[in-house]
């Protein structure tokens, strides 16, 4: 039989055969993470106009020291807190959610091309010609998603929690408690539910719930948590996006009826 030997070249940075538009993902992708993560931090160090009455911000769940009346552990910043270091209970959790979406299997691989073209875009060429992988350090580093993945489910329960607290509206002329929803009720509801979403459709997830077991129809808990946790996987994409944009709207939301800006609707 006859051989042929076919040549390979290599793509130069940006070139490509493709006759989409395909940077326009990466740019996006780009856009939208440098906002949230300029809008996140800012909002973390402001260390104010996190609370509303009985909303808190997501951003500042758990409020682990403050004087607010969320707070876990009242008192403002701990003595234990080197005075030269800016405080803000934010600065204390905010890692943990952080860490989880910088580690999560989809958004490595967006901002692997949008932020430093790794490649740019399928089948576009880049700019280095070694490939390491992940399995050097730093990003060897990346294995650690499926324990930040522990912390995340800890983090959705709390921020069920003050969802749940949402619901509940002291009068100011007698300090007592009601039920009622009010429009930051509904957005912190909506909020658990896109960061429920994506979450429990993580990749770490669906592999503790089923993916290492041979006969997965013999376990038929396991089988039904790993069905749901593979159909929410399959839109994590926009489980991703949709959650990390509710996120940073929920605090906003808060933060501006806090300043006086916005002005809460009680529906009920
Ligand atoms: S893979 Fe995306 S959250 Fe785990």
């Amino acid at each position: 039989m006859a051989t042929e030997v076919v040549q390979l070249t290599r793509r130069g940075f940006g070139q490509t055969m493709r006759r989409d538009a395909w940077w326009v993902q990466p740019l996006v992708v780009f856009v939208v993470l440098t906002a949230f993560l300029i809008y996140a931090t800012w909002a973390a160090f402001q260390n104010k106009y996190f609370a509303f009455g009985n909303y808190l911000s997501p951003f500042y769940s758990p409020l682990l020291f403050s004087d607010s009346p969320h707070a876990w552990i009242h008192g403002g910043r701990p003595s234990w807190i080197p005075g030269f270091l800016p405080f803000s209970p934010a600065l204390l959790i905010l890692p943990f959610p952080a860490g989880f979406r910088l580690t999560c299997y989809y958004y490595r691989g967006a901002y692997y091309k949008s932020f430093w073209a790794d490649p740019p875009s399928c089948t576009v060429g880049e700019p280095r010609k070694s490939y390491r992988g992940e399995r050097y350090l730093p990003l060897v580093l990346q294995n650690v998603h499926r324990y930040f993945l522990y912390v995340a489910l800890i983090f959705l329960i709390i921020l069920a929690s003050d969802a749940y607290r949402a619901m509940w509206f002291v009068d100011p002329a007698t300090g007592r408690e009601s039920f009622g929803i009010g429009l930051g009720t509904i957005v912190l509801i909506l909020n658990v539910v896109l960061l429920g979403g994506y979450t429990l459709g993580c990749h770490s997830l669906r592999h503790l719930v089923g993916g290492y077991i041979d006969q997965l129809s013999r376990a038929p808990v396991r089988k039904k948590s790993y069905d749901c946790v593979s159909c929410l996987n399959r839109g994590h994409m926009r489980w991703a996006w949709l959650s990390l944009v509710w996120v940073a709207f929920s605090d906003l939301f808060i933060r501006l009826c806090a300043m006086g800006i916005w002005h809460d609707v009680r529906l009920f």
